[in-house]
Protein backbone atom coordinates (compact mmCIF):
# COMPACT_ATOMS: atom_id res chain seq x y z
CA UNK A 1 0.00 0.00 0.00
CA UNK A 2 1.63 3.46 -1.10
CA UNK A 3 0.96 5.97 1.77
CA UNK A 4 1.48 9.09 1.37
CA UNK A 5 1.69 12.40 4.30
CA UNK A 6 0.16 15.54 3.87
CA UNK A 7 1.84 17.35 6.68
CA UNK A 8 1.57 21.22 7.93
CA UNK A 9 0.27 23.73 10.59
CA UNK A 10 -3.29 23.95 9.09
CA UNK A 11 -4.33 26.44 11.42
CA UNK A 12 -6.66 26.42 9.77
CA UNK A 13 -7.47 24.16 6.42
CA UNK A 14 -8.40 26.21 3.75
CA UNK A 15 -9.89 25.34 0.38
CA UNK A 16 -6.14 25.36 -1.31
CA UNK A 17 -4.87 22.79 1.59
CA UNK A 18 -8.29 20.45 0.67
CA UNK A 19 -7.77 20.66 -3.36
CA UNK A 20 -3.88 19.36 -2.69
CA UNK A 21 -5.43 16.30 -0.37
CA UNK A 22 -7.58 15.50 -3.33
CA UNK A 23 -5.94 15.71 -5.70
CA UNK A 24 -2.77 13.48 -3.51
CA UNK A 25 -5.67 11.00 -3.09
CA UNK A 26 -5.92 10.47 -7.25
CA UNK A 27 -1.87 8.70 -6.76
CA UNK A 28 -1.60 7.46 -3.43
CA UNK A 29 -3.70 3.96 -1.51
CA UNK A 30 -3.98 6.06 1.90
CA UNK A 31 -3.17 10.26 2.04
CA UNK A 32 -2.53 11.38 6.22
CA UNK A 33 -2.97 14.79 6.60
CA UNK A 34 -0.53 15.43 9.52
CA UNK A 35 -0.91 18.04 12.07
CA UNK A 36 2.73 18.96 13.03
CA UNK A 37 2.59 20.53 16.71
CA UNK A 38 5.45 22.99 16.86
CA UNK A 39 5.13 24.77 20.61
CA UNK A 40 7.35 27.18 18.77
CA UNK A 41 4.81 28.49 16.48
CA UNK A 42 1.58 30.45 17.94
CA UNK A 43 -1.44 28.66 16.70
CA UNK A 44 -4.95 30.01 16.19
CA UNK A 45 -6.35 26.81 17.22
CA UNK A 46 -5.26 23.75 19.14
CA UNK A 47 -4.06 20.80 17.49
CA UNK A 48 -7.19 19.12 18.57
CA UNK A 49 -9.09 21.74 16.77
CA UNK A 50 -7.23 21.40 13.75
CA UNK A 51 -7.60 17.86 13.89
CA UNK A 52 -11.26 18.10 14.11
CA UNK A 53 -11.74 20.48 11.17
CA UNK A 54 -9.59 18.69 8.86
CA UNK A 55 -11.69 15.55 9.80
CA UNK A 56 -14.93 17.33 9.33
CA UNK A 57 -13.35 19.09 5.94
CA UNK A 58 -12.77 15.67 4.62
CA UNK A 59 -15.37 13.28 5.85
CA UNK A 60 -15.78 12.70 1.72
CA UNK A 61 -12.21 11.77 1.11
CA UNK A 62 -12.04 7.48 1.70
CA UNK A 63 -8.84 7.34 1.56
CA UNK A 64 -7.64 9.82 3.62
CA UNK A 65 -6.91 9.93 7.38
CA UNK A 66 -6.24 12.48 9.60
CA UNK A 67 -3.77 12.51 12.20
CA UNK A 68 -1.52 14.71 14.59
CA UNK A 69 2.53 14.29 15.68
CA UNK A 70 5.16 16.05 17.86
CA UNK A 71 8.37 15.40 16.59
CA UNK A 72 10.26 14.79 13.11
CA UNK A 73 8.28 14.59 10.23
CA UNK A 74 11.14 12.07 9.10
CA UNK A 75 10.60 9.83 12.27
CA UNK A 76 6.44 9.66 11.55
CA UNK A 77 7.52 8.76 7.98
CA UNK A 78 8.86 6.11 9.03
CA UNK A 79 6.54 4.81 11.82
CA UNK A 80 3.93 4.43 9.33
CA UNK A 81 6.17 3.59 6.22
CA UNK A 82 5.07 5.93 4.05
CA UNK A 83 6.68 6.38 0.46
CA UNK A 84 6.07 9.93 -0.08
CA UNK A 85 5.65 13.63 1.80
CA UNK A 86 3.10 15.77 -0.31
CA UNK A 87 3.31 19.78 0.29
CA UNK A 88 1.15 22.37 -2.30
CA UNK A 89 3.54 24.97 -3.62
CA UNK A 90 2.08 28.36 -4.52
CA UNK A 91 4.50 30.38 -5.58
CA UNK A 92 8.07 30.61 -6.20
CA UNK A 93 8.39 32.16 -2.82
CA UNK A 94 7.17 29.20 -0.98
CA UNK A 95 10.28 27.25 -2.90
CA UNK A 96 13.19 28.78 -0.95
CA UNK A 97 11.63 27.16 2.78
CA UNK A 98 10.27 24.14 1.49
CA UNK A 99 13.22 23.40 -0.35
CA UNK A 100 15.17 23.54 2.95
CA UNK A 101 12.73 21.62 4.34
CA UNK A 102 12.98 18.77 1.85
CA UNK A 103 17.09 19.01 2.26
CA UNK A 104 16.09 18.34 5.98
CA UNK A 105 13.88 15.47 5.72
CA UNK A 106 16.36 13.54 3.39
CA UNK A 107 19.17 13.61 5.33
CA UNK A 108 17.17 12.68 8.66
CA UNK A 109 15.01 9.69 6.38
CA UNK A 110 16.34 9.19 2.69
CA UNK A 111 13.33 7.01 1.91
CA UNK A 112 10.65 8.74 1.40
CA UNK A 113 10.16 11.40 -1.57
CA UNK A 114 9.15 15.01 -1.34
CA UNK A 115 6.12 15.56 -4.05
CA UNK A 116 4.77 18.86 -4.56
CA UNK A 117 1.80 19.76 -6.52
CA UNK A 118 1.39 23.25 -7.80
CA UNK A 119 -1.58 25.25 -5.96
CA UNK A 120 -4.96 25.30 -8.27
CA UNK A 121 -4.74 29.00 -9.93
CA UNK A 122 -7.76 30.13 -7.92
CA UNK A 123 -5.63 29.49 -4.50
CA UNK A 124 -2.17 30.94 -5.28
CA UNK A 125 -2.98 33.73 -2.97
CA UNK A 126 -4.23 31.91 -0.36
CA UNK A 127 -2.93 31.12 3.08
CA UNK A 128 -4.28 30.15 6.70
CA UNK A 129 -2.92 33.82 7.33
CA UNK A 130 -4.87 35.21 5.00
CA UNK A 131 -7.79 33.23 6.05
CA UNK A 132 -7.45 34.90 9.54
CA UNK A 133 -6.71 38.00 9.13
CA UNK A 134 -9.58 37.96 7.15
CA UNK A 135 -11.52 36.97 9.61
CA UNK A 136 -10.43 39.31 12.02
CA UNK A 137 -11.54 42.28 9.66
CA UNK A 138 -14.94 40.85 9.21
CA UNK A 139 -14.30 39.73 5.85
CA UNK A 140 -16.27 37.02 4.48
CA UNK A 141 -14.08 33.53 4.48
CA UNK A 142 -16.70 31.03 2.82
CA UNK A 143 -14.55 31.18 -0.44
CA UNK A 144 -11.54 30.16 1.37
CA UNK A 145 -12.30 27.65 3.80
CA UNK A 146 -14.61 24.70 3.74
CA UNK A 147 -18.12 25.02 4.53
CA UNK A 148 -18.04 22.76 7.64
CA UNK A 149 -15.50 24.86 9.78
CA UNK A 150 -16.12 28.63 8.59
CA UNK A 151 -18.54 28.92 12.03
CA UNK A 152 -14.99 27.53 13.86
CA UNK A 153 -13.21 30.49 12.42
CA UNK A 154 -16.14 33.14 12.70
CA UNK A 155 -16.20 32.00 16.19
CA UNK A 156 -12.37 31.88 16.94
CA UNK A 157 -11.36 35.16 15.39
CA UNK A 158 -14.68 37.11 13.48
CA UNK A 159 -15.54 40.01 15.45
CA UNK A 160 -19.43 39.47 17.55
O1 LIG B 1 2.08 24.49 7.22
P1 LIG B 1 3.52 24.70 7.58
O2 LIG B 1 3.65 25.40 8.92
O3 LIG B 1 4.31 25.38 6.50
O4 LIG B 1 4.16 23.22 7.75
C1 LIG B 1 5.52 23.04 8.07
C2 LIG B 1 5.74 21.60 8.57
C3 LIG B 1 4.83 21.30 9.73
C4 LIG B 1 5.48 20.65 7.43
C5 LIG B 1 7.23 21.49 9.00
O5 LIG B 1 7.53 22.50 9.92
C6 LIG B 1 7.54 20.13 9.64
O6 LIG B 1 7.70 19.16 8.94
N1 LIG B 1 7.61 20.10 10.99
C7 LIG B 1 7.92 18.90 11.75
C8 LIG B 1 9.34 18.98 12.36
C9 LIG B 1 10.37 18.64 11.29
O7 LIG B 1 10.48 17.50 10.89
N2 LIG B 1 11.10 19.69 10.80
C10 LIG B 1 12.02 19.55 9.67
C11 LIG B 1 13.39 19.08 10.03
S1 LIG B 1 14.21 20.09 11.21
Amino acid sequence: MKIAICPGSFDPITKGHLDIIARATTLFDKVIVLVAVNPSKRCSFTAEERLDMIRRSTTQMERVEVDTFSGLLADYVDQVGACAIVKGLRAVSDFEYEFQLVMANRKLHNKAETIFLTTASEYMFLSSSFVKELAEFGGNIADFVPAEIVGDIMERLGKS
